[in-house]
């Protein structure tokens, strides 16, 4: 495991790639994890905390992360305060590739990754999971041993509008998961694996 107190290295050569708030680094030492290190700003220190905050509320429901990479606690790098969380790859090691990538341009049959997506829907809610940036680069797609395939979401999660009083009435939270999650499905896979208002 990584001594306290070391500053971690992320030279160009372990850059994953970057969002609008953070670049992703794979850890130089820790296969299995990965380091976010949050852009210049206030608004990127907002998002993280909110972020951290929202890992901290699902840690201590104890709700399975089989669809979500988890968050593992914060370290020092040579480009500030880095954020260690799990890293998705392949049955061949490689660094999982986003849903974007798989629609757009992977030979991958489209109604196979949509198939993946009712669970992960259906999971969301009923584990009371928010999601408040489902996009298509927030959701990688994990190719297992056997040809196994999970989406695995690693951003967007929690709630980023503040009126988290909302979240009290189970009900109204609940609609508002499937309200989410439909407008993702409606965006992102021609309308596959919505919700229905019924669940
Ligand atoms: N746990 C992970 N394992 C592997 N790759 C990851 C992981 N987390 C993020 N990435 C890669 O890094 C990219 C950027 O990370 P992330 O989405 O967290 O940044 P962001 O700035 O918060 O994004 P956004 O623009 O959606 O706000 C992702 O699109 C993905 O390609
Ligand atoms: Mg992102």
């Amino acid at each position: 495991m990584m001594g306290k107190g070391l500053i971690v290295n992320l030279e160009d050569e372990y850059f994953i790639a970057a969002g609008l708030f953070c670049r992703c680094y794979e850890h130089p030492s820790e296969m299995a994890e990965c380091v976010k290190v949050p852009v210049e700003g206030k608004k990127a220190k907002k998002r993280v905390d909110a972020d951290l905050n929202y890992y901290h509320k699902l840690h201590k429901r104890n709700v399975g992360l089989e669809y979500i990479a988890d968050y593992l606690g914060k370290c020092e790098t040579n480009l500030g305060d880095g954020y260690r969380y799990e890293c998705v790859r392949d049955f061949d090691q490689s660094i999982s590739r986003t849903l974007k990538f798989y629609l757009e341009e992977s030979d991958l049959e489209k109604a196979k990754i949509y198939d993946l997506f009712t669970p992960l829907g259906e999971y969301l809610l009923d584990n009371r999971i928010l999601i408040s940036d489902l996009h298509s680069k927030n959701i990688l797609i994990q190719i297992k041993e056997g040809g196994v395939i999970v989406p695995v979401i690693v951003d967007g999660i929690g709630d980023r509008v503040a009126i988290t009083i909302l979240n009290v009435f189970a009900k109204l939270e609940k609609a508002k998961i499937k309200r989410r999650w439909n407008r993702f499905a409606h965006m992102a896979l021609e309308g596959n694996a919505v919700l229905s208002e019924d669940r």
